[in-house]
């Protein structure tokens, strides 16, 4: 559980891009039940009602889990951002979310308007905590000392591959919470040799070693998406698994330069 800010956030949650209707509906009642309690969703996924049929499905209390939507990146004004947000709650079946997101920054986001909307939505109680995804470090920077946005969690990409230690570390000084999303590359990491050493030495699985290394660092939680649920209950299964400091070694040495998501859109990652 991540407890900065009067967050409540479960470490690991699941991922929820690319399920749509049935599929997704029922990935979540079945994450649910295994013991998942955070879901993160996307109004730019087009599964926030599949999402909102299991959250009226399951027999987990709302207050029970922390649930997680995004803005997407047109529809940064403020007007458009409180249209977003009540579209996703009426998708939901919920009257609040735990965290509301900002999916992508545009090169000409007006933070001060975006950040200060965020402010809004938190403080009217619609989202208990508010906060940015895919920011680069000298925008979050802005956002954090020239704006003075509340931040309450950065979502980026992160995992055994990808060097994130700069924004991590920038993050963790200033009491922002990191969410890793794609933890396990995207599904790339099964074959992976030093992984598959590690893993074969503990009894456990690579998907279960590459999650266990971001969720044992403060401050980070992730949330990988299966939508089988062996996978979900496999994964699941990371938070058992203890890792030592030759396994945290052999992951520190691997080489940190694969970045998987970088659409068109995507900001400059070194501004
Ligand atoms: N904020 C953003 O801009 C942003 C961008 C990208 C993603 N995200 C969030 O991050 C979440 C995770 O990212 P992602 O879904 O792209 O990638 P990921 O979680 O790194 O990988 C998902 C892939 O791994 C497979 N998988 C999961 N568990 C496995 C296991 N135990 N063994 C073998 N394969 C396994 C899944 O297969 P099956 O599904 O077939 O089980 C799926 O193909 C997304 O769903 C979304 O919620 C956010």
């Amino acid at each position: 559980m991540i407890t900065d800010n009067g967050l409540r956030m479960p470490k690991l949650g699941l991922g929820t891009f690319r399920m749509k209707g049935e599929e997704c509906r029922d990935a979540v009642l079945s994450a649910l039940s295994i013991g998942y309690r955070h879901i993160d969703t996307a109004f730019m996924y087009g599964n926030e009602d599949a999402v909102g049929d299991a959250i009226a499905q399951t027999s987990v209390p709302r207050a029970d889990f922390h649930l997680t939507t995004k803005v997407w990146w047109d529809q940064l004004s403020p007007d458009a951002m409180q249209a977003s947000l009540d579209r996703s709650l009426t998708a939901l079946k919920t009257d609040y979310l735990d965290l509301f997101l900002i999916h992508w920054p545009t090169p000409d986001i007006d933070l001060a308007a975006s950040l200060g909307k965020l402010a809004q939505i938190k403080q009217a109680g619609l989202a208990r905590h508010v906060g940015v995804c895919n920011f680069p470090l000298g925008l979050l920077r802005r956002a954090v000392e020239e704006v003075g946005a509340q931040i309450d969690v950065h979502q980026f990409e992160y995992h055994v591959l990808l060097d994130q230690s700069k924004l991590v570390k920038y993050c963790r000084s200033k009491g922002i919470a990191v969410t890793a999303y794609v933890p396990l590359a995207q599904g790339r990491l099964a074959d992976h040799a030093v992984l598959g050493e590690i893993a074969a030495k503990h009894g456990a699985t690579t998907a279960q070693v590459a999650l266990k290394w971001l969720l044992d660092q403060d401050g980070v939680s992730a949330i990988p998406k299966a939508s089988r649920v062996e996978s979900q209950t496999s994964n699941f299964g990371a938070l058992k698994l203890v890792l030592d400091d030759a396994d945290r070694a052999a992951i520190a040495a691997l080489p940190k330069d694969q970045r998987f998501v970088s659409p068109p859109f995507a900001p400059d990652w070194n501004a």
